[in-house]
């Protein structure tokens, strides 16, 4: 009998806590418009990013090049710039960056150890070096094409 008393104690005290915590959290959050006002919080702001997509309606030949290269999971706003800096709905803006330097490459190519072991990927200066090129600055896409790099 003395036992049973703990028990229920026990689980007393466990519901108090479970209601405490529901009545706390329901001050912080409003459950009944917070999830509405964060819908309209997200929806007020203008994208920045296009999509892997956001790009192929206007440069549909450039998306087929890329879609038949060995950089098609490669999205173009990673060497690019965000959409937003250059169309607006079916309207060019501005002029939109080319990158064209190693360094991007690299980023991406140059052996690390840390890069998954078949991952493409070269120590520049050999490769350089083998390829009877020196380094310059936008060296790489000499001889690869960057919509579809595979020589
Ligand atoms: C791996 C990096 C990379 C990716 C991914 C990439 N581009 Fe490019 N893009 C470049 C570089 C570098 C140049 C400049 C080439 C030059 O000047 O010779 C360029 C040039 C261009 C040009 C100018 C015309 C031309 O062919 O030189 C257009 C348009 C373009 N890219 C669109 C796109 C679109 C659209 C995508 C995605 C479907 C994309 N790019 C993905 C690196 C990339
Ligand atoms: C609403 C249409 C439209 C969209 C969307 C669009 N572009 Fe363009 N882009 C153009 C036009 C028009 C030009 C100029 C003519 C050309 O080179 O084909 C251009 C030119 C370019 C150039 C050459 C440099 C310049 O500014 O002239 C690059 C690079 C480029 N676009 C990349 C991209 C990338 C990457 C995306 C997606 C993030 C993109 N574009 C989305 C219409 C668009
Ligand atoms: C955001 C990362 C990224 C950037 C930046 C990038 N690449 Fe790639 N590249 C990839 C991925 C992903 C692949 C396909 C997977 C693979 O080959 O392991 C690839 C494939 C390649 C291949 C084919 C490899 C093979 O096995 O034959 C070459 C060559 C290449 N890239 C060169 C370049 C050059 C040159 C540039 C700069 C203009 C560049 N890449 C920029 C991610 C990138
Ligand atoms: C003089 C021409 C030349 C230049 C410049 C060049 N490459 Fe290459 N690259 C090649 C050739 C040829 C191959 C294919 C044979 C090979 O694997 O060496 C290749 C292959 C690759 C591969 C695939 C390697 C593999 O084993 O999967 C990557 C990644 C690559 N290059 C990245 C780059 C990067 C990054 C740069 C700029 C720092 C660059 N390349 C500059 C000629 C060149």
């Amino acid at each position: 009998m003395e036992h049973q008393k703990h028990f229920f104690r026990a689980i007393f005290l466990l519901i108090v806590i479970i209601m405490v915590y529901i009545f706390a959290r329901s001050l912080i959050f409003h459950p009944e418009t917070w999830v509405p006002e964060a819908k309209e919080m997200i929806r007020s702001h203008t994208p920045v990013f296009g999509n892997l997509h956001g790009c192929n309606g206007c440069h549909s030949e450039v998306a087929r090049t890329r879609a038949e290269g060995e950089h098609k999971g490669v999205s173009c706003e990673v060497c690019h710039a965000p959409l937003s800096t250059h169309a607006e709905g079916k309207k060019k803006i501005a002029p939109m960056v080319k990158n064209r330097s190693a360094k991007l490459c690299m980023r991406c190519h140059q052996q690390l150890r840390a890069r998954p072991a078949n991952f493409s990927q070269v120590v520049v200066a050999n490769h350089l070096s083998e390829n009877g090129i020196a380094f310059e600055p936008e060296v790489c896409i000499d001889c690869h094409m960057p919509h579809s790099p595979k020589l």
